[in-house]
């Protein structure tokens, strides 16, 4: 069928005209939370965030070549001094520390994150639509602990002169900026006794507080620092998630004993007061609740990783933070770990690697993300804590299993470095065939796992692949100016995803750095760390 050339105008400039209005809609649809933490449950969300992130990085990426076409700038090289002894290691994690710090410095200061090959700032929606210098809260204790004085200096100036409630803009994550804020802040005033950083840290709690204000006091996911109006995440169908709302206690409890202010502690108790009093479905607990008073669990879906994971860190943590004296926090913890060993624990067929697979009713799905892989670590604190020998043994042997599975979803990858989750089938272990789980965002929880277990054992296997760790973070995940996740650990030249995420300094560069450190640096039983590596007193 031929078309006249006007009636081809007509039609191109129709083409144009939805063309422009598809890109419009783009950038203006409503974000409604969440990060790529909650990949599947929110596959359409997190696909409309990342399209709107493709455009934005395309047009930074556009933005740097021009700018680099006027006046390139020289790649900058650190100096490496490696050494084989764990001092030459730990010089060598700290210079690693120093060049991402400086490219975020250089290209991104005040902006959440880094793009270290672009060389522009980076936010994720967790953070709501500000500019809240997440990197510079989440990195002030380790720069402070690795001695990196004047970049500690910088930071310290900047968070005084910062004020949240201002610069918070949209919807934040409540779970998020506790563990990263509250957590970062407090942190900060327990390591260097700076008043300023426990008053920052009670301004962004205080923020939080009416996300509280619900019918049983489950606290929503969401809330709009500027309006103070809370809600769940639009994909929870009305819900609230474990590891968020069971993600609280560490931090408000220490708040309000060393500010004396209650109101932190008494929103933290309510939620357990809340969950002692519920049925637990075979000892688990589901990953949804309702925010119904009282609540009502939400589908029974279980895990050891994303959406639950730090309420059983949490329980253990708690416990330990208040000396050992709260009996209830114990019981409860020993409880819910019992129950998931009894029904999720699994010991893989060829190579007997043990893992916690998740559980959907009665169904189990034969993964293990690297989230969960924490719990090797959880456990092993359990242990040293623990004064029955045969419990503790237990423990310890549950703790070396897990670290050593996930070391093999590290050594059985091309790159070196484990995926975001791996299977266990007839034909794989420990790997994935899922290309959208193959991808590695500086992710600690297998490098915290081995620090624990470091600590408890002294065995120097786990220094040697911690260190193994960090030659494959300078081969494949080193950008320009700073460190950047991979798409795909399974191939030989992986394509960098361009973010450096702010937990990158809070968790996996501060537990690389202890490991190759001695035990009076943070000892275990004077500290204890938040999920987000921030470390905290023990009260005794
Ligand atoms: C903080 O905790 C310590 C140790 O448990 C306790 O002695 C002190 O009274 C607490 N302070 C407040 C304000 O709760
Ligand atoms: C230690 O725990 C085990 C297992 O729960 C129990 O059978 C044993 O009695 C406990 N030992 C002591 C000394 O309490």
């Amino acid at each position: 069928m031929g078309l006249r050339s006007h009636e081809q105008l007509v039609v191109c400039v129709g083409v144009m005209f939805l063309l422009t209005v598809c890109i419009t809609a783009f950038f203006f649809l409503p974000s409604g939370g969440a990060d790529l933490y909650f990949r599947e449950e929110n596959s359409v969300h997190v696909r409309d965030v990342l399209i709107r992130e493709e455009i934005r990085r395309k047009e930074q990426d556009e933005l740097r070549r021009k700018a680099e076409e006027a006046n390139p700038i020289p790649i900058p090289k650190p100096e490496i001094g490696a050494s084989d002894d764990a001092e030459g290691r730990r010089i060598f994690v700290k210079q690693m520390i120093k060049f991402a710090w400086d490219g975020y410095r250089k290209y991104a200061w005040g902006e959440n994150e880094l793009r270290p090959n672009s060389r522009s700032g980076h936010s994720s929606s967790i953070f709501g639509y500000g500019k809240t210098g997440a990197t510079i809260i989440d990195a002030i204790d380790t720069l402070y602990l690795v001695g990196l004085k004047e970049e500690y200096k910088e930071a310290r100036d900047w968070i005084a002169d910062f004020d949240f409630k201002t610069s918070a803009k949209g919807d934040l994550s409540v779970f998020e900026t506790n563990i990263r804020f509250t957590g970062g802040l407090l942190s900060a005033f327990a390591l260097t006794g700076d008043k300023m950083f426990l008053k920052k840290a009670e301004d962004v709690a205080t923020i939080l507080l009416p996300a509280f204000e619900t019918p049983s006091g489950i606290p929503n996911s969401l809330i709009d620092a500027q309006t103070g109006r809370s809600k769940t995440y639009s994909w929870a169908s009305g819900k609230a998630i474990l590891s968020e709302y069971g993600s609280i206690q560490l931090e408000f409890d220490y708040l309000s004993n060393l500010t004396g202010n209650p109101v932190f502690a008494q929103k933290a108790d309510k939620i357990r007061d809340v969950l002692t009093a519920m049925e637990k479905p075979e000892g688990l607990y589901p990953i949804y609740i309702t925010m119904d008073n009282p609540p009502r669990w939400g589908q029974h879906l279980f895990s050891m990783g994303a959406m639950a994971d730090s309420w059983y860190e949490y329980l253990l943590k708690q416990w330990i933070a208040t000396g050992k004296k709260d009996d209830r926090t114990k019981r409860e913890y020993e409880e819910a770990i019992f129950a998931m060993e009894k029904r999720m624990l699994f010991k893989s067929e060829q190579s007997n690697l043990w893992y916690f697979a998740k559980m959907n009713g009665n169904r189990m799905e034969h993964s293990f993300e690297h989230l969960a892989c924490f719990s090797g670590g959880m456990v092993v604190l359990h242990a040293m804590n623990e004064k029955n020998k045969t419990i503790s043994d237990h423990y310890m042997t549950l703790g070396k299993e897990i670290g050593h599975t996930c070391h093999e979803s590290y050594a059985r990858s091309t790159t070196g470095i484990g995926p975001e989750s791996f299977q266990f089938t007839s034909s794989v272990e420990a790997k994935t065939e899922r290309r959208q789980d193959s991808y590695y965002i500086l992710r600690p929880e297998v490098v915290e796992t081995w620090f624990y277990l470091w600590r408890a054992t002294k065995d120097e296997k786990y220094r040697q692949w911690a260190w193994d760790h960090v030659q494959n973070l300078e081969e494949y995940c080193k950008g320009t100016a700073g460190y950047s996740g991979i798409r795909n650990v399974y191939e030989s030249s992986p394509e960098q995803d361009d973010v450096q995420q702010s937990f990158l300094f809070a968790e996996l560069f501060k537990y690389l750095y202890l490991i190759f450190s001695e035990d009076n640096i943070l000892p275990l039983d004077q500290w204890v760390f938040n999920t987000e590596a921030h470390p905290f007193r023990i009260r005794h």
